[in-house]
C-alpha cells in the first residue's frame, strides 16, 4: 500500500474530494471518494491500514490506474501488447502536473516506449470530476491497444452496494432499475456503433439504502457516442470498483509509431442528496459544462413525422406548419422523405438532393414561407446511412462497412457509410455544408438508425479503428458545421433515444428521447431519462390518439403534460385534429411558454403521491408542478404531495386558486393536486413566492 511519503493527490470539488496515491511499485490506488478532506485529513489516509482484509496475493485494493500487470486478476482498465507478445504492464511515476483545473500523472513503462498519461478536471461550480487518460507509443513499432478505459473507480467498502442502471430496447429507452451488485464482473456497453437504446453510459452505485432524497451515490457517465463498456467488479471481499470506456471486446486499436491515443471524458459525481440530488447535480453539470448553448429556451418544435411519414407533398408540409404556427409552435421540422428517391424506406438515402416532384424549385419555398409564419425551420438528415438503391451506393459500393465473402446485411433496407474513411468524413461534411449554406436551415435534426453489422473495412491496415474513427469524425463534422454555422441547431436521434450521451451533448442542443410518443410509457423513460440528462435536452412530442403505436386512447391534457416536462413539442397530424383540439393545444402551448424557463433551467425534483406521480422544477422563486394520475380506486381520495427544496419560512402563491401556502406546510404535509376522480388526470400548478 502507499508509501509514507507525499505521493498522494487531492481533486477538490466544492463538496467532494477524490485522492489517490502511489505505492512503492508506482501502482496507482483509489483511496477516498466521498466529502471533501483538507490536505491534513487527505494526507491522513496514508495511515489507515492496508486492507481490513486477510492480505491474500491478487487481492489488493482497486487500482485508479488500472493497467494489466502481475497480480491483477480482476478487471484491468489499461491493456495493450507489444509488438513480441509481451502484455504486461510496469508502469513508473514520471511527473505530475496540475494546469487548468486539471491534475495530470504521468507514467512510462518500465522498459517499452509507452507512456500513460491520467487526467482529473474538476469545475469550481460542480463536484463532478472528470477523467480520461492518454496513451502514447513513443517507440517505431506498433503498440496494440486493446482496452483503454478512461477511468476507473475505486468506490468506498459498502454493506450491500446496490447498482443502478438504464436498460431499454427501441420504443422503451432508459428504463431505470436497481439491483444489488453481484460478486464478479457486471458489463453493460454497445456493441452497436452507437451508444444504444439498450444500455445508456451510466451507473450509479449506493449501499442499498439510499432514497430519492437521502443517501451517498456514487456514478459514472462516459461521454462517447460510439460502443463502450462499464464493468462494475465486485471483489471477493466485496469492494467495488467502476471502469468506463469506448471500445468493446474483442476490437483493438493499433498505436503506430509517435501516435496519442486519447479516451473520451468518463465524468463521476460522488453525492449526498439521494438519487434526486445526484440526478439534479448532473443536471447542473450538463447546463453549465457540456452543452453548447446552456442559456438558449429550446423552442417549442413541430415535426412532421408521425402526421405524414413518407406521403407528403410540398402543400402537406405547409399546411401542418401553418396550423403548427397557429398554435404556437416555435419551430417546424420536416423529417424523413424530402430527399432523392426517398419516397419510401426502400431508396434515396445518400442523394441529398431535394426530390425532384416533390420539390421542383428546391426547399426554397417551403422554407420562406414555413419562416414566414414566425417558426424556424428544420430538417431532417441521416448522413451515416445509405440505401443499397441510391445513386450514392451505386457510386461507391466500397464505402459502406462490409467484409469480404460477407453478406451485407440490411436494416430497414439500409447499410452504415464507413465515416471513418477520410473520403467519406469529407463527401458528408461538404453536402452537408452546401446545404446548409444554400437555404436558411435553422436546425438539423441527426438521425442515425441501424447498428453496424459485418463492421469491416477491407484494404484498412487497421480495420478495427472504424469503431473509433467512425465516431471521432461524427464528432468533428459536427464540430466543422457549427462553427461555420454558428446559427445551427441540431438534435441527436438514433431511433429514438439511441444516441444520448454526453459525448454527443457537447455538439447537439437536444435529443430525441424516444419514437414511443405514448405519454404513459413515456412517464418511465423520462424518468430514467432524467437520473443523470437534464429537461432542456429531452424532446417530448404530443401526437394523435389514438396512440398510433400502442393505440392507446390518451387525453390531450395529459399527453401535454407529460411532454411539458421536458422539450415540449408537437407531433401529431394537425389536418386531423379539431378545432376543440387545436384550440386546448395552443392553450397547453401557452402555457407551457410561461413555465419553460423553469422546466428547462430549474431544478427537478421527483415527485410521488399514492397513484400520482409527477415532478416538479423551482427556479429562482417559481415552483411547477407538473402531475399526471393514471387511475384511481372507488372511494379512493389522492394523497397530498409533498414538495421538496422549498423555503420553509417562505409564502408561496398558487396561481390556480390564489391561495397562499406556507412552504413548511407544503414541505412536511404536502399540496392538494385536486386531480378529480377521473382516468389520465393531470394538472399545471405554478407556485410563486411571496416576498
Ligand atoms: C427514426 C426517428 O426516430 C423518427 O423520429 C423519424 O425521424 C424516422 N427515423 C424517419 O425515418
Amino acid at each position: 500500500m502507499p508509501a509514507r511519503e507525499p505521493r498522494l493527490w487531492a481533486v477538490d470539488t466544492p463538496h467532494t474530494s477524490y485522492v489517490v496515491a502511489l505505492d512503492d511499485h508506482d501502482r496507482l490506488h483509489g483511496l477516498h471518494w466521498g466529502p471533501r478532506l483538507t490536505a491534513e485529513q487527505a494526507l491522513a489516509l496514508l495511515d489507515l491500514p492496508a486492507s481490513p482484509f486477510r492480505p491474500v496475493i491478487g487481492r489488493e485494493a482497486p487500482l485508479d490506474l488500472s493497467a494489466a500487470s502481475a497480480f491483477q486478476y480482476g478487471h484491468t482498465g489499461v491493456q495493450v501488447r507489444f509488438g513480441d507478445g509481451t502484455r504486461d504492464l510496469e508502469l513508473e511515476f514520471r511527473e505530475a502536473s496540475e494546469a487548468d483545473d486539471a491534475l495530470t500523472l504521468v507514467f512510462a513503462d518500465r522498459h517499452y516506449p509507452l507512456e500513460v498519461r491520467t487526467r482529473y478536471r474538476s469545475h469550481p461550480d460542480s463536484d463532478v470530476i472528470e477523467r480520461s487518460i492518454t496513451l502514447q507509443n513513443n517507440g517505431t513499432e506498433p503498440i496494440e491497444v486493446l482496452r483503454a478505459d478512461s477511468a476507473t473507480w475505486a468506490v468506498p467498502d459498502l454493506d450491500a452496494p446496490r447498482l443502478s442502471r438504464l436498460h431499454g430496447e427501441w420504443g422503451a429507452e432508459t428504463q431505470l432499475t436497481r439491483t444489488p451488485v453481484p460478486y464478479g464482473e457486471t458489463v453493460i456497453g454497445s456493441r452497436r456503433g452507437v451508444t444504444s437504446h439498450q444500455a445508456n453510459p451510466w451507473i450509479t452505485i449506493d449501499d442499498g439504502q439510499a432514497t430519492e432524497t437521502r443517501g451517498e451515490t456514487w456514478s459514472t457517465t462516459l461521454a462517447w457516442s460510439g460502443t463502450w463498456r462499464i464493468t462494475v467488479e465486485k471483489d471477493p471481499a466485496g469492494r467495488v470498483a467502476v471502469s468506463a470506456g469506448f471500445g468493446h471486446d474483442p476490437v483493438s486499436i493499433s498505436l503506430v509509431a509517435g501516435e496519442v491515443l486519447e479516451t473520451p471524458v468518463a465524468a463521476g459525481l460522488y453525492a449526498d442528496g439521494g438519487f434526486a440530488g445526484a440526478a439534479s447535480a448532473w443536471h447542473e453539470y450538463a447546463l453549465a459544462h457540456v452543452l453548447p448553448h446552456p442559456e438558449e429556451d429550446r423552442p417549442v418544435l413541430y415535426n412532421s413525422w408521425e402526421a405524414t411519414e413518407f406521403d407528403f407533398t410540398a402543400e402537406d408540409q405547409m399546411r401542418l406548419a401553418e396550423r403548427a404556427a397557429a398554435m404556437g409552435c416555435e419551430l417546424f421540422v420536416m423529417d424523413d422523405g424530402w430527399f432523392g428517391a426517398r419516397v419510401s424506406d426502400r431508396a434515396g438515402l445518400g442523394d441529398w438532393t431535394p426530390n425532384p416532384d416533390r420539390f421542383p424549385d428546391g426547399l426554397g419555398p417551403l422554407i420562406k414561407r414555413v419562416h414566414e409564419t414566425g417558426m424556424r425551420f428544420g430538417l431532417w438528415v441521416e448522413p451515416e446511412m445509405v440505401n443499397p438503391d441510391s445513386d450514392l451506393y451505386r457510386a461507391h459500393p466500397d464505402w459502406v462497412y462490409h467484409q469480404p465473402h460477407r453478406r451485407r446485411s440490411e436494416v430497414r433496407q439500409q447499410l452504415v457509410l464507413n465515416l471513418a474513411k477520410p473520403e467519406v468524413a469529407e463527401w458528408m461534411h461538404h453536402w452537408l455544408d452546401d446545404l446548409l449554406s444554400a437555404n436558411e436551415i435553422d436546425f438539423l435534426k441527426w438521425d442515425m438508425n441501424r447498428p453496424f453489422t459485418e463492421a469491416g473495412w477491407p484494404g484498412s491496415a487497421d480495420p478495427d479503428r472504424l469503431w473509433f474513427d467512425h465516431t471521432r469524425n461524427l464528432y468533428r463534422i459536427l464540430d466543422r458545421l457549427r462553427a461555420d454555422h454558428p446559427a445551427l441547431r441540431i438534435e441527436s436521434c438514433s431511433s429514438g433515444g439511441g444516441r444520448v450521451d454526453f459525448g454527443i451533448l457537447r455538439r447537439t442542443d437536444q435529443v430525441w428521447t424516444s419514437d414511443n410518443t405514448d405519454a404513459l410509457d413515456r412517464i418511465e423513460i423520462q424518468e430514467g431519462f432524467a437520473q443523470v440528462y437534464p429537461a432542456r435536452i429531452m424532446g417530448a412530442w404530443v401526437t394523435d390518439s389514438p396512440n398510433p403505436f400502442t393505440r392507446r386512447v390518451i387525453p390531450l391534457d395529459f399527453r401535454f403534460r407529460v411532454a411539458m416536462a421536458g422539450v415540449l413539442a408537437v407531433g401529431g397530424d394537425l389536418r386531423i385534429w379539431s378545432d376543440e383540439e387545436l384550440a386546448r393545444g395552443a392553450e397547453l402551448v401557452a402555457d407551457y411558454k410561461r413555465i419553460r424557463p423553469v422546466v428547462q433551467h430549474g431544478r427537478r425534483h421527483p415527485l410521488k403521491a399514492g397513484q400520482a406521480a409527477g415532478v416538479q422544477y423551482d427556479r429562482d422563486d417559481t415552483t411547477v408542478v407538473l402531475a399526471w394520475r393514471h387511475s384511481r380506486r372507488l372511494g379512493y381520495r389522492d394523497p397530498l404531495v409533498k414538495l421538496h427544496g422549498l423555503d420553509l419560512d417562505g409564502r408561496y402563491e398558487d396561481a390556480r386558486t390564489g391561495r397562499v401556502h406556507h412552504g413548511a406546510v407544503l414541505a412536511t404535509h404536502g399540496l392538494d393536486l385536486d386531480l378529480g376522480p377521473a382516468d389520465y388526470a393531470s394538472t399545471m400548478i405554478e407556485l410563486t413566492r411571496v416576498r
